[in-house]
Formats: structure tokens, C-alpha cells, sequence
């Protein structure tokens, strides 16, 4: 098979590496893709067009599935100009991508079929939206409707900061059109955990849970990011709470989003709070996430193509999912400057080092600039190791990592340490 992955960070690279082994494989492709993927795959530079551009190169080029990674181009219909031309792709149409591109649809869908979650109210208004925040108890929690990278949300600890929230959003639009809606929540107390599952519609396959840390800071300090690193398996996530989080959640909502003629075909992230009153949905994406893909993929035994491969063609229900018995633990080196504007076109060193301690080096922001690796994003490398236990996958990731050099790196210390 002939494989096309869409993307260019670390969720990609760990897509790649996992579909690199894969007897089944003839050829692996990635637009745009980056230095590390270019180990493993031909990285191609094509436009995203709308998707349209990508489908004909698809179509042009033989590619028999295309895996597609980041939200943006499954929001804005990817998988239904490859379905136009009767390409096989991985990833839901534009209406079923809308459950991560639309907070307020996600929301109400959940409300319409029961599947639970934080209550919550949705605003157009930003003078509704103020005085409704005024009126409630703090915490209350502030959420863009459209896509913002992962930085719509605010969890305002005091009445100040919601203010600002909702009048960053509509009144600034910092996050453009995002902001014209929102939602405010409840607050949900507990941990949280991502289960994503494969899905062809009808049956539903979920992944080993993971979870990420999405604070800047040890101790969940600091901005938000999009991850700073991930472990799985969770040991508070249980067979018995994975049956409700399957039962109550997952398949509901594949099963609700078919009734409503939007029928959801790829991988669907769920972000959970396991609360006193049981796990409840913060979030759902359509498509892994970074860094968990990072975490989840190196423990997946069985072959990821045959399994994607059998999604697209909506026989999911003849595969079963194989996990190593070892734990994963991720953690992300990130440039200086991250969640806001990073330095870039730092020379990377450590590499071979790092590779040598027995870890794997996900490329999430990197380039090559005259022959030397530099960085160029906010969050470079995501370092995975395996281990018998947590602990001993997270010592093994923290001894890579410290091999690993370029000016103004950062990472936190404490990945997996509270599991
Ligand atoms: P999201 O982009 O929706 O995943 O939100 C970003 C982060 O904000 C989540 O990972 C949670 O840590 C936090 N968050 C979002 N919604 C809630 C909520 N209702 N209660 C508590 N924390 C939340
Ligand atoms: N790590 C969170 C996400 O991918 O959305």
C-alpha cells in the first residue's frame, strides 16, 4: 500500500514511524512533513488548497489511504475532496469534524443525546456573556466556539479574569471569527485522561488512554499549551472506568452524530475529566493528539495499516487492537519563548546521544538550515521511552532528553511523576 499522512509535527513523525513498519507498506508519503519524518518517509511540499490540491496528488500519485493528522484541514473538508474522487482517507467529513471545530455544536450534541459533560450556557451577546459570568460561582470556564490552536480556553479562578476572557474573544477577537460565539462552563474537578478510539462509523475501537500535561510548568503551572508531554497507560483509568468511558461516551456519540446524518469515520479524541460523579467530556477532537499519538503509538503491537486500512473501508469490526505490556512516557522539548512567539533556527544537538539511551526522537518543530538541524517551532521534539513500568520509562525519556541540546530549551521535569 501507498500511504499519504498530512502534517508536520510529532503526532505525524509518530504516525510515520508506526506505519514504517508495517509489512503491508510499498510506499510512505507526508506533505509537508519535516526532517525527522523525512527518515521514514518522502516528504512531498503541496499546498493544502482547500484539500482539492492534495486529493490530485493523491489520486495522480496512487496512493491507496491517506491518514490525515492535524484538525485544520479535516475542519475545512479535506476528507470530502478525497471522498469526491473515491480516494480512502482517514478522518471524518467537514459535518463530523465539526465536533471539534464547533465548541457550541459539541455542546449541544452532548445535551440532544444525553452524553455527559459540564453544564453550560452559549453566548453571542458579549454583554450577556459578562453578565452571566458576574452571576456564578468561580471557577467558571471560557470557550471560544471555533478553533483557536488550543488556546480558546480560559479556567478563570476569579470574576476578573473571566471578564477578560469573554472580552478578549468578543470583544477583541483575538481569536477572529472563534470568538463570536462562546461557551461559558462549569468547572469540572478531577483528573484528566484522552481516550481516542478508531472508528468506521459502527464499531468503535478505543486506544490506550493517556494523558497529557498541558500546563508550561511543573505542577501544572503556567499558560496552557498544546502538551507538554504524555504517558500511557493512566493507572487510574481501570477496565471498569474504560467500559463507562466506552458505554457512556464513545460509542454514544459515534452512534449520535450517525443519527443526525453526520456519520464520523477516523480516530476521535476524547478529553475527560474523571470526576466524583464519574468521567465527563472536556473535549472532543477529531484526530489524535500531540503528544499522546507519541505515547499511544510506540505500545500499539498490532499493525497500525492494517488497522487504518480496515477503518477506511468500514471493517473495523474484524480487527482487535494488541498493546505492549510496557508503559510510554513522552516528554516535550520546547524552544524558548513557547506557547507564545518562539526563538527559532537554533542548531539541535544530541540526537544520535539521546537515540543511543534507548529512546525514540519524534520531530515536532524542526527544519534543516545548510545541512545542521534547527529548531523551528514552538515545541521541537517530543523524546519517547518504554519501560516495564512508568517509572522506568520516565527515567529512561529524562536520560535522553539530557542529552539533547539547543539554546533555550525547556521541558518540564515532571512528566508522569504524580501517576
Ligand atoms: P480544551 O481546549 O477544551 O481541552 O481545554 C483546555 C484545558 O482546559 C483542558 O485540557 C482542561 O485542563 C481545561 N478545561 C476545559 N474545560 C474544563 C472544565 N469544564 N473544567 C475544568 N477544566 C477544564
Ligand atoms: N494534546 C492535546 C491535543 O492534541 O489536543
Amino acid at each position: 500500500m501507498r500511504v499519504l499522512i498530512v502534517g508536520q509535527g510529532g503526532r505525524e513523525h509518530a504516525l510515520a514511524w508506526a506505519l514504517a513498519k508495517s509489512p503491508r507498506l510499498t510506499g510512505l508519503y507526508c506533505a509537508p512533513g519535516n526532517p525527522g519524518i523525512a527518515q521514514v518517509a518522502r516528504c512531498v511540499r503541496i499546498g493544502l488548497g482547500g484539500g482539492s490540491e492534495l486529493a490530485e496528488w493523491a489520486l495522480a500519485n496512487r496512493i491507496d489511504l491517506t491518514v490525515v493528522g492535524p484538525e485544520a484541514p479535516l475542519v475545512t473538508g479535506i476528507a470530502d475532496e478525497f471522498a469526491a474522487r473515491g480516494l480512502p482517507l482517514v478522518g471524518p467529513s467537514r459535518k463530523a469534524a465539526e465536533i471539534e471545530g464547533s465548541k457550541v455544536f459539541a455542546k449541544e450534541l452532548m445535551r440532544r443525546w444525553g452524553i455527559p459533560t459540564a453544564e453550560y450556557e452559549v453566548f453571542t451577546d458579549p454583554g450577556e456573556a459578562l453578565a452571566y459570568v458576574r452571576s456564578r460561582d468561580m471557577p467558571v470556564v471560557i470557550k471560544a466556539d471555533g478553533l483557536a490552536g488550543g488556546k480558546g480556553v480560559t479556567v478563570a479562578r476569579r470574576v476578573e479574569e473571566a471578564e477578560e476572557a469573554v472580552r478578549a474573544l468578543m470583544g477583541e477577537r483575538v481569536f477572529g471569527e472563534a470568538g463570536r460565539r462562546i461557551v461559558v462552563e462549569e468547572f469540572l474537578p478531577g483528573r484528566e485522561v484522552s481516550v481516542l478510539a478508531l472508528t468506521d462509523g459502527r464499531t468503535v475501537l478505543p486506544m490506550a488512554p493517556a494523558r497529557d500535561h498541558k500546563r508550561l510548568e511543573d505542577g501544572d503551572q503556567g499558560p496552557n499549551t498544546g502538551g507538554m508531554g504524555a504517558f500511557s497507560p493512566v493507572p487510574d483509568v481501570g477496565p471498569d472506568c474504560l467500559d463507562r468511558i466506552e458505554n457512556e461516551i464513545l460509542r454514544p456519540v459515534v452512534r449520535a452524530l450517525e443519527q443526525e446524518g453526520r456519520p464520523y469515520t477516523g480516530i476521535l479524541y476524547a478529553g475527560l475529566m474523571l470526576t466524583p460523579d464519574g468521567p465527563k467530556v472536556v473535549e472532543f477532537n477529531c484526530r489524535m493528539g500531540d503528544p499522546e499519538a507519541q505515547s499511544i503509538l510506540p505500545r500499539l503491537e498490532s499493525d497500525l495499516l492494517e488497522a487504518l486500512e480496515a477503518l477506511a473501508r468500514r471493517r473495523l469490526d474484524e480487527v482487535t487492537l494488541k498493546w505492549r505490556p510496557e508503559a510510554a512516557v513522552t516528554v516535550v522539548l520546547a524552544s524558548e519563548g513557547y506557547p507564545g512567539a518562539a526563538a527559532t533556527g537554533r542548531p539541535i544537538r544530541g540526537l544520535k546521544e539521546a537515540q543511543a539511551e534507548g529512546a525514540l526522537i519524534f520531530h515536532s518543530g524542526t527544519r534543516e538550515e545548510a545541512g545542521q538541524l534547527v529548531t523551528a517551532g514552538g515545541r521541537v521534539l517530543a523524546v519517547t521511552a518504554l519501560g516495564e513500568t512508568l517509572a522506568a520509562a520516565r527515567d529512561q525519556a529524562y536520560r535522553a532528553a539530557a542529552r539533547i541540546r539547543f539554546a533555550g530549551m525547556r521541558y518540564r521535569r515532571d512528566i508522569a511523576s504524580h501517576a
